[in-house]
C-alpha cells in the first residue's frame, strides 16, 4: 500500500527516491518527493505513474538534506498529480505526506476550512491545511499545531510533515499505520516499511499508535498524543540485504516461489527437535491446549491458509476451529464458545483488517497468538504470542512462500497442541518426513516448470475466466489457486468445491472454458473424476493435477505422494506456477498487480 520515507541530515533525494523505489512491491499509482536544501531552496515534484516518471521532473541540481516522499495507492480521490502527495497548505509552508484514511475529514472540511483554498480530492490536504490554520491563528509551534489537529482525527495514519520556516525537522505521528524510525550517524530516516532503507541503517524504533515525534539529523524526540515522553530502545534488525533482491529472476514472485523448498528445510531446522518433534514455546503450546474452540482471522492467501490450518488443527488436536474474513468479524463480532482462542495469520502483520479484530479480542481478554512474517509488526506486538513464519522477505504482491509457511508452522504448532493433548502421538503424523517430501516435491514441480509454462500458454491465456475444483483439502486449495491466477493474470477464476459446480455455476462451461482440478484427496478422488466427466461433457479445456498414488495415464502434472493433511505445501505450487506464467505470458507486471497492494493498512 502507499509507502512513506523521509530523511534529515543526508542525500535526501538520493535516500528518498531509492527508499520508494524499494517500496514499489507494495503497490501505488502516483509518486512525490518535498526537498529541501536548508539554504533557502525547496523542491516539489509528483507524478503519477512509476518513481522514474517523478524522478524525470527533477533537475539533477535539485538536491536537498532534508526531505519526504511518498508512494500513494489511491483511497480519497482518483491517481493524479494534485492528489498525490506531499500535500501542501495554501501558503506553501507546510508539507505532509500521509498513510491510511482519515474518516472525518468531509466534516473537518466543513467545520473549519470552508474558506481554505483546496487543490486536490484528498483526506491528507485537510489535515495540512488544518495544521497550518492552527500554526497561524492559534500562533502555534508546527509540532503544536500538528498535536493539536491530531486529537480531532478519525482513522488512520502515518504522518511526516515539514515546516520550511524550521526545515531542519520533520514531526511525525503515527495511529493504525505502520511508521518506524531509523538511527543513523549524524542523519535519521523515517520509513513506512524497514526493507525500504536497510541499505542505510539497521537501527530502528518502533512507532506505537497514538504517538508523535520530532526528528532532526542527530535528534529524535517522541511522545504520546497526551504528552509523556517516550523512552524506547533502539533495535538491530537483522534482515540481510540481498534476502530482498531479485537476483537473477526475471520477477521476484517466481524466486518467491523457488525458495519455498528452503522456507520448508529452514522451518524443519527451526521449529522441529532432532527427533522431528514441536519446538514450540511451551506457554503458547499449553494455553491453546486449554481453549475449547479456535478462531482464525485473516484476510487474502492467508485466510486460505487459515482454511487449510482449520483442517490440521481438528484433525490434530479434535479442538473445532473456526476460519473468518478479519473484516466481516471486526465489525460483526462472532459468537464465542467458553474458552475460545485467536489465531492471526498474516503475512505482513500490518493487515488493518485483523488489526480490528486484534483489538476488540484484547478488549474482551481474548487470548491471542500471530503468526507472521514480521515479528517487529503491529499484529505481533499486540498479540499475547507471536509466532515467525522465517520465509524472509516476500516482495512480490502475490503471496507463495508465506503461504506455505503458513501451512507448516500451522502444522507444526497443531501436532504441539495434540501431543500436550495427547491426541496425536510421537510416532503420527511425521513432520521432519513429510516436510522434507513437501520440499522435493516442490523442486520437480519447478523442474518441471516448462511443461507449465506451456499448459499456461495454451490452455489458459485466451481465456476471459477459469475455474479451479477441489474437494477436502484440496477445496481451499482451489480458493488460494483461483486468488493467484486471477490477481497476476486478470483471467477471472473462480475456486470450487467440485460438486458444487453443478448446482450453478457450471451454466457458464463453454466450449475452451480452463477447468483446472486437483485430486488430492482419496476419498473423494473417484467423484472427482465424475465432476471432471461433467465439465468436460459441456466442452472444457481441463487440467488436472494428482497426487501420485491418485494420478491416471491422462492427468496433466503428478505430485510427490505426502500425507493427505499437508498435500496443500505440493499442490499450491503448480497453481502458483500456472499464475505466474500466465502473467508473464500475457507480457503483464507479475510483482506489481494493477489496483493491488501487497500489505492493506486500511480498512
Ligand atoms: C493483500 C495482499 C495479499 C495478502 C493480503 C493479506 O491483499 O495483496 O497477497 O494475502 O493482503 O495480507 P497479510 O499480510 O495479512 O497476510
Amino acid at each position: 500500500m502507499c509507502g512513506i520515507v523521509g530523511i534529515v541530515g543526508k542525500s535526501a533525494r538520493e535516500v528518498i527516491l531509492s527508499g520508494l523505489t524499494n517500496l514499489e512491491y507494495r503497490g501505488y499509482d502516483s509518486a512525490g518527493i518535498y526537498l529541501n536544501d536548508l539554504a533557502g531552496k525547496e523542491y516539489l515534484a509528483k507524478a503519477t505513474g512509476k518513481i522514474h516518471q517523478l524522478e524525470a521532473k527533477l533537475t539533477p541540481d535539485q538536491q536537498g538534506l532534508v526531505g519526504i516522499g511518498h508512494t500513494r495507492w489511491a483511497t480519497h480521490g482518483e491517481p493524479s498529480v494534485n492528489n498525490a502527495h506531499p500535500q501542501f497548505d495554501e501558503t506553501k509552508r507546510f508539507y505532509l505526506v500521509h498513510n491510511g484514511v482519515i474518516e472525518n475529514y468531509q466534516e473537518l472540511r466543513s467545520q473549519y476550512l470552508s474558506e481554505a483554498a483546496m487543490v486536490s480530492d484528498t483526506d491528507t490536504e485537510v489535515v495540512v491545511q488544518l495544521v497550518s490554520k492552527f500554526a497561524r491563528e492559534a500562533n502555534l509551534s508546527a509540532f503544536a499545531a500538528l498535536k493539536k489537529t491530531l486529537k480531532l482525527l478519525k482513522g488512520s495514519y502515518a504522518f511526516l510533515l515539514i515546516d520550511n520556516t524550521k526545515p531542519d525537522h520533520i514531526y511525525l505521528a503515527k495511529n493504525k499505520s505502520p511508521l518506524l524510525l531509523g538511527i543513523g550517524d549524524n542523519f535519521n530516516i523515517i520509513a513506512s516499511d524497514a526493507l525500504s532503507v536497510l541499505d542505510q541503517t539497521k537501527t530502528f524504533i518502533d512507532l506505537h499508535d497514538g504517538e508523535v515525534g520530532d526528528i532532526t539529523n542527530d535528534s529524535y524526540y517522541l511522545e504520546t498524543l497526551a504528552g509523556k515522553p517516550v523512552i524506547r530502545k533502539p533495535y538491530q534488525l537483522e534482515i540481510d540485504p540481498n534476502a530482498a533482491s531479485k537476483g537473477t529472476y526475471d520477477f521476484y514472485m517466481m524466486k518467491e516461489i523457488c525458495e519455498q523448498p528452503a522456507v520448508l528445510r529452514h522451518l524443519t531446522q527451526y521449529y522441529l527437535d532432532k527427533s522431528g518433534e514441536p519446538r514450540i514455546d511451551d506457554e503458547i503450546v499449553k494455553t491453546m491446549a486449554q481453549a475449547d474452540r479456535f478462531y482464525i482471522f485473516a484476510a487474502g492467501t492467508s485466510y486460505h491458509a487459515g482454511l487449510v490450518g482449520k483442517i490440521l488443527l481438528e484433525h490434530l488436536t479434535g479442538i473445532p476451529t473456526d476460519v473468518g474474513y478479519a473484516s466481516e468479524a471486526g465489525y460483526h463480532f462472532p459468537l464465542l464458545s467458553r474458552k475460545p482462542f485467536f489465531i492471526f495469520l498474516s503475512q505482513s502483520g500490518e493487515t488493518a483488517d485483523s488489526r480490528v479484530v486484534l483489538q476488540e479480542a484484547i478488549k474482551r481478554k481474548i487470548p491471542s497468538l500471530t503468526l507472521t512474517n514480521v515479528m517487529e509488526s503491529t499484529l505481533a506486538r499486540e498479540a499475547n504470542y507471536a509466532i515467525s513464519l522465517e520465509a524472509g522477505p516476500e516482495i512480490a504482491v502475490a503471496s507463495t512462500k508465506a503461504y506455505t509457511a503458513q501451512i507448516a508452522v500451522m502444522a507444526i504448532l497443531a501436532k504441539a497442541i495434540g501431543k500436550q493433548l495427547k491426541t496425536v502421538t510421537a510416532k503420527q503424523f511425521n513432520l521432519k518426513t513429510n516436510l522434507a517430501l513437501a520440499a522435493e516435491g516442490i523442486e520437480q514441480l519447478i523442474a518441471n516448470q516448462a511443461k507449465i509454462k506451456q499448459l499456461a500458454k495454451t490452455k489458459l491465456i485466451s481465456s476471459r475466466n477459469a475455474f479451479y475444483l477441489g474437494r477436502g483439502i484440496d477445496y481451499p486449495v482451489a480458493l488460494e489457486a483461483a486468488l493467484k491466477l486471477k490477481e497476476v493474470s486478470y483471467i477471472q477464476t473462480e475456486g470450487f468445491a467440485a460438486a458444487e459446480l453443478k448446482h450453478g455455476t457450471i451454466s457458464l462451461i463453454e466450449n475452451d472454458t480452463p477447468v483446472i482440478a486437483l485430486i488430492n484427496d482419496p476419498v473423494t478422488a473417484g467423484l472427482m473424476r465424475g465432476n471432471i466427466q461433467e465439465v468436460v461433457a459441456r466442452g472444457a479445456q481441463v487440467i488436472t493435477i494428482a497426487s501420485q498414488d491418485l494420478a491416471q495415464a491422462q492427468d496433466d502434472l503428478v505430485l510427490a505422494n505426502i500425507d493427505y493433511y499437508l498435500s496443500p505445501l505440493i499442490s499450491v505450487v503448480p497453481t502458483q506456477l500456472l499464475a505466474y506464467y500466465a502473467a508473464k505470458e500475457k507480457g503483464l507486471n507479475v510483482d506489481q498487480p494493477r489496483n493491488l497492494a501487497k500489505s492493506v493498512t486500511v480498512e
